[in-house]
């Protein structure tokens, strides 16, 4: 057949082919009938057995089990391994797992020679997201993608996260790396390398509650974005990344530290009234509150976060942040009707815990990639490659006049 016999045949398949075959060029026909999701609000897209969020009831559970049970009962580290397994360990299981996620806390000379040639005022997702892609490099199973292989990766990935995000910081300030602890638990083995002191039992517990709480939480902005990335066949290290990069949004990872920012700007109840009637006057979004899921009832993760917060400030005998926090939501509520979300009571509870602002969102990720990591393992497992369409409504038909002729 020759080049133009080729050409022809095929503009005449093109010319033939149904509105619905042509991808996002959406013909007259389906534009009747389509729909556009912005946002893709309420859209299900795939069936999971990891988390429900119901936003009608405001209830959160991970593999069945309520959020309420496993933030009295359970532990960070038995959360991740119910949410990787789909099954809670027995003592022998969670140990070994344990073990094995404390033997990978230190991160491979190679990757940190290059964190410290970055710029000393990157921010630290920044820095986290290069650390992840140069944690590839130095992944012995990097082209292995099967389920057990997977499993280590997420595991390093976990046991690295708060290595690398206090290595960072403490570089950054001037000071000295410390070493993981092989004799602290991983969210006060975190606290133990960013501060340099072992947290009290209250300070432990507390960043282990907010973790938990923070781990999974469905097919938000970055877990959908990961699992797009995984959709494909690319590798875990690549989906992180992806993920890692949509979580710094100041809609999505990036409201926490505004939330508190906000916080420390009021200072005072007594300022609140008038603070949240001027930014709302200003149409001004406030971080922390709204979400895209928990319409007419709070963000279940709300109540136990402030609960939190209340225990942090009886211990240290000071319920400013507290006071301070319930007014804002008060405010918000009676104004318009708008509730906390999972950031709002996360903020000062974080903030309590000596963790820099700069360290939200890294905070976030550390507990996060959990969650990532076990929707992109059930992205494989039953994979199809996402890729929705869009309705076409720009220019049609026009016609190419040279350059000279513009
Ligand atoms: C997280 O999806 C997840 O699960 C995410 C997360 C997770 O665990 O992964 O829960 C973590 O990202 C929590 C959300 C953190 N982001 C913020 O706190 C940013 C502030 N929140 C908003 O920008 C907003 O609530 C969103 C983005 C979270 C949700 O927005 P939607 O669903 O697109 O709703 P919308 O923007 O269309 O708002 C609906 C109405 C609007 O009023 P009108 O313009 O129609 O009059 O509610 C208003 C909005 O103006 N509104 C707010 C508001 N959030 C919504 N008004 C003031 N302040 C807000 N925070």
């Amino acid at each position: 057949m020759s080049h133009e016999v080729y050409v022809d045949s095929v503009k005449a398949t093109i010319a033939e082919a149904s509105p619905s075959d042509a991808g996002d060029v959406v013909g007259d026909t389906q534009r009747q009938t389509m729909s556009i999701h912005e946002g893709l609000a309420g859209v299900v897209i795939a069936r999971t057995e990891i988390t429900a969020v119901n936003g009608e009831r405001g209830a959160l559970s991970y593999r069945g089990y309520d959020i309420g049970d496993l933030a009295a009962h359970s532990t960070f580290e038995e959360t991740v391994y119910l949410l990787w397994h789909g099954e809670l360990p027995t003592r022998d299981a969670l140990d070994e797992f344990t073990r094995s996620l404390v033997a990978d806390r230190d991160i491979d000379h190679r990757v940190w020679d290059i964190l410290t040639m970055l710029p000393k005022n990157i921010e630290s997702m920044d820095a986290l997201r290069t650390a992840v892609s140069a944690l590839s490099c130095s992944d012995p199973d990097d082209g292995d993608r099967s389920r057990t292989t997977n499993l280590i990766k997420a595991r390093r990935l976990l046991a690295k996260f708060p290595t690398i995000v206090a290595h960072v910081y403490r570089h950054q300030q001037g000071l000295d790396r410390i070493r993981p602890d092989p004799d602290l638990s991983h969210a006060a083995n975190f606290l133990y390398m960013l501060n340099g002191t072992v947290p009290t039992k209250m300070q432990a517990d507390s960043m282990a509650m907010a973790m938990l709480l923070m781990v999974d939480h469905g097919f938000n902005a970055s877990t959908f974005a990961a699992r797009v990335t995984a959709a494909t066949l690319s590798d875990m290290y690549s989906a992180i990344t992806t993920a890692l990069s949509t979580l710094k949004g100041p809609l999505h990872g990036g409201a926490n530290v505004r939330a508190m920012q906000m916080m420390l700007e009021i200072e005072d109840v007594d300022n609140v009234e008038s603070y949240i009637t001027d930014a709302l006057a200003r149409k001004q979004r406030i971080m922390g509150f709204g979400h895209r899921v928990y319409k007419t009832v709070p963000d279940p993760r709300s109540a136990y976060l402030r609960r939190r917060l209340y225990q942090q400030c009886a211990e240290l005998g000071d319920f400013h942040f507290y006071e301070l926090a319930t007014a804002v939501a008060e405010a918000l509520a009676s104004r318009k009707g708008l509730n906390p979300n999972v950031d709002f009571y996360a903020a000062p509870v974080l903030y309590m815990l000596g963790i820099p602002l700069e360290l939200f969102v890294p905070v976030f990720a550390i507990s996060r990639v959990a969650g990532w990591t076990a929707q992109v393992m059930e992205q494989y497992a039953n994979n199809r490659l996402i890729r929705p369409s869009a309705q076409y409504v720009g220019p049609k038909n026009r016609v190419y006049h040279p350059i000279e002729e513009r």
